[in-house]
């Protein structure tokens, strides 16, 4: 399967970065430390697809997942929401800043793609 290799130094941090692989968008988030600690102090184990921020990020500060709502499919909006993270216009599903379903019909967190990075060069690969 064709990867896809992101200069991370290009993206500043409190930015989101939309790239394309696999013919599905990829969201790429490079959190503040403020946003790291909000994500991180959330009560995780009484939501919906309950997951800790630890399990959904190799390294804190990179945020990486599928741009795909997990209700129905429409694409999110970065920097909105009730959570001050996602929200999908479609039918009105709200993602942390972790990418995790919070409130309306989305059933499932935004999914978060195998990816690595490569510390050398400071690239990700998804
Ligand atoms: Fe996102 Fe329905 S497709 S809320």
């Amino acid at each position: 399967m064709a990867k896809v290799e992101v200069e991370l130094g290009n993206i500043p941090e409190g930015k989101n970065v939309i790239i394309k692989w696999r013919g599905k968008p990829v969201f790429i988030r490079h959190r503040t430390a403020d946003e790291i600690e909000e994500a991180r102090q959330t009560d995780w184990k009484h939501l919906r697809d309950p997951q800790s921020d630890e399990e959904r990020t190799k390294k804190p500060e990179w945020l990486v997942m599928l741009g795909v709502c997990t209700h129905l499919g429409c694409v999110p909006i970065g920097e909105a929401g009730d959570y001050g993270g996602w929200f999908c216009p479609c039918h009105g599903s709200h993602y942390d800043i972790s990418g995790r379903a919070r409130k309306g019909p989305a059933p499932l967190n935004l999914e978060v793609p195998v990816h690595d990075f490569n510390d050398a060069d400071g690239k990700l690969i998804i």
